[in-house]
């Protein structure tokens, strides 16, 4: 029998070509701009026209989420005028899967010549200015996960992808964050923009452990997306991060507040439209 906690530590360049050959025999769709939908983002690939849906659990090596609203499918299609692949649903390290089975699925766009690449999360507001319900921007981010050692890149390098030392001074393509902010001005949609930072959950924060983070520069937390920016910076992709802020988190000892994962899900739901606007917007203004 084998778990998710068996997941193999380190992958080939075989293994990310199997999995890429696997996805363009089942579609004739060749996308340059791919999205992974975060928690409670899901129905955003519903809009996705002209879709070719193929399960995780159908491409070799790929990891399959079992966390309540993330549908694991890959959906390739039409979003207004471009092609695009979605990520329905991701893994997280607190799922037990290594950080480099989390980023296969990168790696595999990668492959299949994905060249931007839009990842969205939700996340908890730890900027006191920060409102459950807004959009962010991320422009940079603490990556607490990797630098206690759960780092995607540990382990041998391949450099068909990437240098062994990447930079990481714009993990956040500049031209893309100034997109979305135009989109968002026409739109009358009020952005923010901010520092996120990756612990690896499953519990929520501590009140110290907010305020810690908000003194070391955060403006959010969430339990994901990092991993898949510096995998994806590694092999050039450029990357926008957009985080939904599903609520504020809770930096009081004694408040009577919690952070719950319903509360995650249901501003989520409330956010999806605003994002889609934001979404459809940016995808317009691709090339
Ligand atoms: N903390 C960590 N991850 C999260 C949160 C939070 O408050 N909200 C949504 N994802």
């Amino acid at each position: 029998m084998t778990t998710q906690s068996q997941s193999q530590q380190f992958y080939t360049l075989d293994q990310f070509k199997q999995a890429a050959d696997a996805i363009r025999s089942q579609t004739d769709h060749r996308p340059e701009i791919a999205l992974v939908l975060g928690s409670g983002l899901s129905p955003l690939a519903d809009e996705i026209t002209d879709a070719n849906i193929i399960p995780y659990q159908d491409i070799p090596h790929f990891p399959h989420s079992g966390a309540p609203g993330h549908a694991g499918r890959l959906v390739i299609g039409k979003l207004g005028d471009k092609t695009v692949l979605v990520m329905q649903g991701r893994t997280h390290f607190y799922e037990g899967y290594s950080p480099q089975h989390i980023t296969f699925p990168i790696r595999v766009m990668s492959v299949l010549g994905i060249k931007t690449l839009i990842l969205t999360n939700a996340a908890g507001g730890v900027n006191r200015q920060f409102q459950a319900g807004d959009l962010m921007l991320i422009t940079d981010h603490l990556n607490f996960v990797g630098m206690a050692g759960f780092h995607p890149l540990r382990g041998p390098n391949l450099d068909e992808f990437g240098p062994r030392f990447p930079s990481m001074t714009e993990p956040y393509n500049p031209e893309l964050i100034g997109l979305a902010g135009e989109v968002a001005g026409q739109n009358n949609l009020s952005l923010r923009q901010g520092v996120y930072a990756y612990l690896a959950g499953p519990s929520f924060e501590t009140p110290a452990e907010i305020r810690m983070l908000a003194a070391l520069g955060a403006d959010a937390v969430g339990m994901s997306t990092v991993p898949e920016a510096i995998i994806a910076n590694h092999s050039g992709i450029r990357v926008l991060g957009i985080s939904s802020i599903t609520n504020v988190a809770v930096a009081a000892f004694g408040s009577g507040l919690e952070t719950t994962h319903e509360e995650v899900l249901a501003t989520g739901k409330t956010i999806v439209p605003r994002l889609m606007l934001l979404l459809k917007g940016i995808l317009e203004k691709l090339p």
